[in-house]
């Protein structure tokens, strides 16, 4: 069984395979939550599988966790771990300092507390996730279920004082429930339209009583690679000031993962 994949899964493949070439026999690894990290956990999966890979992985939500079990890595918890040489995740916005807004899978403490703990963190994403000027994507913030709908207030009223375009918020949900995350916490979703000063905004935030953490992810990303429907990929290295360009040319049958689903 083949698949046509869309080109945004192209893209996204291309830019989980990319990654690859970050991981090394030995290391420590941060698996990332969300639809492109799952095609780097598949291509991992793959490397281990066909050439002896070796690795541990730390995932970064259940879901990653059984993914990763499920194409023979090796999972071990972070506690294990203490430290990791890398981290690669997905993000729902980068901007040219490689600043990031994650959280849109629901996954954003574990993806936060793990890339703090990692050497190196490395984005993968398709150019759609690519701003000037963070905050477009509503932001996301996990909230302890106690007392949630003050602290919703309370994230509302302190939010009259920020430089940013929008101030509503929303309980995530699924279907009638709220939203549930791994450590049993709920996500409010702040639609800012534009954040003018994230390092302030974020610090503000995870002042309130209530929020456990925000989705701004500071100065925490070390390079993106940011894959394109034509195979084409770049990678930026906030270190190296460098960007690559290089391209894949082999999407061809045969050479894709049967399951593409999250
Ligand atoms: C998970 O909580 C998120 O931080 C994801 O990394 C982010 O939403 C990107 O997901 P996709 O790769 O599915 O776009």
């Amino acid at each position: 069984m083949t698949f046509e994949l869309s080109p945004i899964d192209k893209a996204k493949f291309v830019a989980a395979k990319r990654a690859t070439r970050y991981v090394e026999s030995g290391m420590k690894v941060g698996l990332g939550t969300g639809s492109t990290a799952a095609w780097l956990v598949r291509c991992l999966g793959e490397m281990v599988r066909d050439d002896g890979l070796r690795i541990k992985g730390v995932p970064t939500s259940s879901r990653t966790a059984q993914l990763a079990r499920e194409v023979g890595i090796e999972v071990i918890s972070l506690d294990e771990a203490k430290w990791l040489d890398l981290t690669i995740d997905g993000a729902d916005e980068y901007d040219s300092d490689l600043n990031l807004i994650k959280g849109g899978g629901g996954a954003l403490l574990q993806e936060k507390i793990v890339a703090t703990a990692s050497d190196q963190m490395v984005v993968i994403a398709d150019i759609s996730k690519q701003v000037d000027t963070l905050g477009a994507f509503p932001l996301p913030i996990e909230v302890i279920p106690f007392g949630w709908q003050t602290t919703k207030a309370l994230v509302e009223e302190t939010l009259i004082g920020m430089d940013v375009l929008g101030r509503t918020t929303s309980l995530r949900m699924i279907g009638d429930h709220p939203f549930v995350t791994d450590e049993g916490n709920h996500i409010v979703d702040l639609h800012l339209n534009r954040i003018g000063n994230p390092r302030q905004l974020s610090l503000v935030l995870n002042q309130i009583p209530g929020v456990v953490e925000n989705g701004l992810f500071l100065d925490i990303c070390d390079a993106v690679v940011i894959g394109f429907g034509d195979g084409r990929v770049e990678v930026r290295d906030i270190n190296k000031g460098a960007v690559e360009e290089e391209r894949y040319d082999f999407l061809e049958e045969g050479n894709l993962f049967t399951d593409i689903s999250d």
